[in-house]
């Protein structure tokens, strides 16, 4: 007979909170010692890596991440209207289904073709700063590479670039500690996000190209396609899905580095080392921290019965932590060997990150042409951070300095 969860005696993890990540963290880190899981204000949290990975692996319990507003606690009916199903928040078939599809157009060989124009991108942000030795990393380097990126890869025009930088940030808001103020930006962003993302689809229909939107359109398995209205929710989970992720992962890496100023030596000795620096780094700070998940029926697990409805928040910062897989998991070390396992910050299960190949080769080639553009990079003032409310964190401001090109 599995127990209750309500019956059980489990220590408060506050969801919400003024706490700083550090002071979170450890908390949550010594709670994972004693349990693996724990509660919070609005429903549970697992805080191991096996039982983070057992909860995202186990298809009864569904993605919540489309009930950011609900959990927040706001009531919107303009909000409520545009909710709709999107590859993060679909499951069973038609998860299945849109994942067949696209997956092709996300493979590593099509990241791979955008590493020179990475590099390119890169190396125009650091250029102008590179004589001062002094750079404020966030909007000089973290907040701007993204996008072209990701225009890139739709086939976007440039002139469209500060345009998709301030619908991307506005539309995340979402995910924000101010919702209920928002809301209307936020809806008013959403809608001119459609409009912009229609208008790119109805061009590339008529007019094929070697981008992604044409891939999108040609997506075809055994006679099945995209519709209009699933593609434009494609493009839109890629701008939304692809840019303040990777932003604030890249000035987590740069915050890292500059406190650990052997590594960025080490990097900076071997460039080789960038794909091992890139998973190092997610592990020991990703930007996605947790995500969530809903009981879509009455669901026992490990011995506990959770009603149809629960919410379970998985706690991916305090997994990549757990010592029993990362030994010493607080040193950082991009020379680590023997870890057997992946760190958990593009998630698992069936919504591992679809943008993985991506991200990890604009992270790896954003830290060659750093480490080799910025050496003896130090921390020169304090950084400021993101509120914790936030579901995708990391530096709002990063002073940084390094030794300045002659
Ligand atoms: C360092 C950067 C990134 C991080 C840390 C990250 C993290 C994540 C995580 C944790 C998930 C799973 C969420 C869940 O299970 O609830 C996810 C899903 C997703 N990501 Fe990323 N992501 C990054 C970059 C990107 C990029 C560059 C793209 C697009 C090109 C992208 C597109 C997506 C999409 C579409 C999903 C949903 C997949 C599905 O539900 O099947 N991400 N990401």
């Amino acid at each position: 007979m599995a127990t209750p969860v309500e019956s059980l005696d489990l220590p408060l993890i506050p969801f919400f909170g003024e706490q700083s990540r550090e002071v979170r963290q450890a908390h949550m880190r010594t709670v994972a010692k004693e349990s693996g899981l724990a509660r919070t204000e609005i429903g549970y949290t697992v805080l191991t890596y096996d039982s983070v990975v057992s909860i995202l692996r186990d298809k009864r319990w569904h993605s919540a991440t489309g009930m950011a507003a609900q959990i927040a606690g706001v009531e919107d009916e303009k909000l409520s209207a545009r909710r709709r199903v999107n590859i993060l928040n679909a499951e069973g078939d038609v998860h299945v289904r849109l994942r067949r599809l696209v997956a092709p157009a996300f493979s590593p060989r099509s990241a791979d073709r955008l590493r020179p124009f990475m590099r390119e991108v890169v190396a125009g942000l650091v250029a102008p700063v590179l004589a001062s030795g002094h750079t404020e990393a966030v909007a000089d380097i973290c907040e701007p590479y993204p996008i072209p990126i990701i225009c890139e890869l739709l086939g976007a025009p440039k002139e469209d670039w500060q345009l998709f930088s301030r619908l991307a940030t506005d539309v995340l808001r979402i995910f924000g500690g101010n919702l209920a103020e928002e809301v209307d930006l936020i809806v008013a962003a959403s809608e001119e996000l459609d409009a912009y993302t229609k208008n790119l689809i109805a061009e590339r229909r008529r007019k094929p190209a070697d981008d992604l939107i044409t891939d999108l359109i040609a997506a075809e398995e055994a006679g099945d396609r995209l519709t209009t209205d699933e593609l434009t929710m494609m493009v839109e989970a890629v701008i939304v899905g692809g840019t303040d992720t990777t932003r604030n992962q890249l000035g987590l890496a740069l915050a890292l580095f500059a406190a650990n100023p052997d590594q960025w030596n080490i990097l900076r000795g071997d460039p080789s080392l960038a794909p091992r620096a890139v998973e190092e780094m997610m592990r020991f700070h990703g930007a996605v921290a947790g995500t969530i998940r809903f009981a879509s029926e009455d669901i026992e697990h490990e011995g506990v019965l959770f009603p149809k409805g629960t919410l379970m928040s998985t706690s991916m910062g305090t997994a990549n932590h757990d010592e029993s897989v990362f030994p010493d998991p607080s040193r950082f070390d991009i020379t680590r060997e023997g870890v057997g396992q992946p760190h958990l910050s593009f998630g698992s299960g069936i919504h591992y990150c679809l943008g993985a190949s991506l991200a990890r080769a604009e992270l790896q080639e954003a830290l060659i042409v750093l480490s080799q553009s910025m050496p003896n990079l130090a921390p020169d003032g304090d950084a400021v951070y993101k509120p914790l409310a936030v579901g995708i964190f990391g530096p709002s401001r990063l002073p940084l300095r390094f030794t300045p090109a002659t």
